[in-house]
C-alpha cells in the first residue's frame, strides 16, 4: 500500500501531478470522458504499473493522451481521413488508431506490442494542463480496476485505487462520463468500440458509413472483452418495470428510483451513466434499467449496459 495524495485542480496540485508523472508513479486524473489512470507513457515501468494496479490482462493496449494534432503526429502516421477527424474532434472523445512512427518514445507495452497506436487529445483544462506542465505523452486507461465501472468522480477513483496509486487530482464530475469513440483509420476503417462521440457525427464529417468492429471478429478492439464494466450487483437490461428485489434505473418517460434523462436525452443519460451505476450498486439489490434507444449516444450507453449485464 502506498498513501494516494489527493490533489486540487490548481497549479500547485497540477505541478505537483506532473512532477509525480515525471518520477514515474501514477496519477488519476478527470478527462471530458472518464477518470485516467496516467504513466509516462515512455517510461516501461510506469506503465508496466499500470498493468498491475488495473489488474488488467497484458494483451489489452493502452490509449495514449496528447496535448494536440502536432504532438500526435510525431508518434503515429496519420492518413487524410485521420487526419480530418482529429482536426475537427480534437480536443474531444475520439480516439484514433493509427500506425506508429518507427523509433517511437512510447513505450512497447503501452500498444502491448503492436504497431498501431491509440492516440487521443482530451478536452478539459485539467487534462490539457497536465500534459502540457508533464511534457510526456501520458498512458491512460481509465481509472478502476480492470472489469469494474468506469469512474466519473474522484470518489469512484478512490474507491477502487486508493492506497495502490500515487496520487488523485480532484477534478469533479466528467461532462461526458462515458469513454472516448475507438476508430481505427486506413484501409479499412472501423469502430472498435462505440463512445462519447456519436457516430453519425463522424460518418457525417467523413462522408462515408463505418462499421462497428465485431467482437473476436476483425481488427476488434483488444479491450472489448464482453464482460466489462461490471457492477457487482446483477444487471437487467430493456427492462419494462423493476421485479422484486430490483431498484430500476429508467430512462425518459419510464421512470424509476433513478433516471438516466427524464428528458429522454440521451447526452445527458451518457454522463449519469456510471455515476448512477455506481449508486445503485452501493446496495445488495439487483439492478433493472429500462431500455435506451439505439441511436446516437444511446449505442455506446447500450455497448455499456450489455456489457455490465454479461456475468463475470
Ligand atoms: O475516454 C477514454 O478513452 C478513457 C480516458 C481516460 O481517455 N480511456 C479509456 O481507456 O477508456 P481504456 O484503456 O479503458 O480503453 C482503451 C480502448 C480499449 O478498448 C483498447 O482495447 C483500445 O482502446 N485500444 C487501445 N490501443 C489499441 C490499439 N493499439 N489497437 C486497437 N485498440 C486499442
Ligand atoms: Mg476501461
Amino acid at each position: 500500500m502506498e498513501t494516494t495524495e489527493l490533489l486540487s485542480p490548481d497549479m500547485s496540485g497540477i505541478a505537483r501531478a506532473a512532477d509525480i508523472l515525471r518520477a514515474g508513479r501514477l496519477v488519476a486524473f478527470p478527462t471530458e470522458t472518464v477518470y485516467g489512470l496516467g504513466a509516462d507513457a515512455t517510461n516501461d515501468d510506469a506503465v508496466a504499473r499500470i498493468f498491475s494496479v488495473k489488474n488488467r490482462p497484458t494483451f489489452n493496449p493502452l490509449i495514449v493522451h496528447v496535448d494536440s494534432l502536432n504532438q500526435a503526429e510525431r508518434f503515429a502516421r496519420f492518413d487524410d481521413l485521420g487526419r480530418r477527424l482529429a482536426e475537427t474532434f480534437w480536443p474531444g472523445p475520439l480516439t484514433l488508431v493509427l500506425p506508429m512512427h518507427e523509433g517511437s518514445r512510447i513505450s512497447k507495452l503501452a500498444t502491448a506490442g503492436s504497431d498501431m497506436l491509440a492516440i487521443r487529445v482530451p478536452n478539459g483544462g485539467i487534462a490539457q494542463q497536465l500534459l502540457a506542465n508533464s511534457g510526456r505523452p501520458i498512458a491512460a486507461p481509465s481509472a478502476n480496476p480492470s472489469g469494474q465501472l468506469s469512474p466519473t468522480s474522484s470518489v469512484h477513483v478512490l474507491k477502487g485505487l486508493g492506497g495502490r496509486i500515487a496520487a488523485i487530482i480532484e477534478g469533479g464530475a466528467c461532462e461526458v462520463g462515458i469513454e472516448s469513440t475507438v476508430l481505427v483509420t486506413g484501409r479499412e476503417p472501423a469502430i472498435l468500440r462505440p463512445g462519447g462521440l456519436a457516430k453519425d457525427d463522424l460518418e457525417h464529417l467523413a462522408g462515408r458509413t463505418f462499421q462497428h468492429a465485431q467482437t473476436g471478429k476483425g481488427p476488434a478492439s483488444p479491450g472489448q472483452l464482453l464482460s466489462h464494466y461490471a457492477p457487482r450487483s446483477p444487471l437487467r437490461i430493456n427492462a419494462d418495470a423493476a421485479e422484486t428485489g430490483e431498484v430500476f434505473l429508467g430512462f425518459g418517460e419510464n421512470s424509476g428510483d433513478y433516471n438516466l434523462s427524464e428528458t429522454g436525452d440521451l447526452v445527458e443519460a451518457a454522463a449519469n451513466l456510471f455515476r448512477m451505476l455506481h449508486l445503485l450498486d452501493q446496495s445488495d439489490t439487483k439492478i433493472a434499467v429500462a431500455p435506451v434507444p439505439e441511436h446516437g449516444l444511446g449505442i455506446a450507453i447500450n455497448d455499456r449496459l450489455r456489457r455490465a449485464a454479461t456475468p463475470a
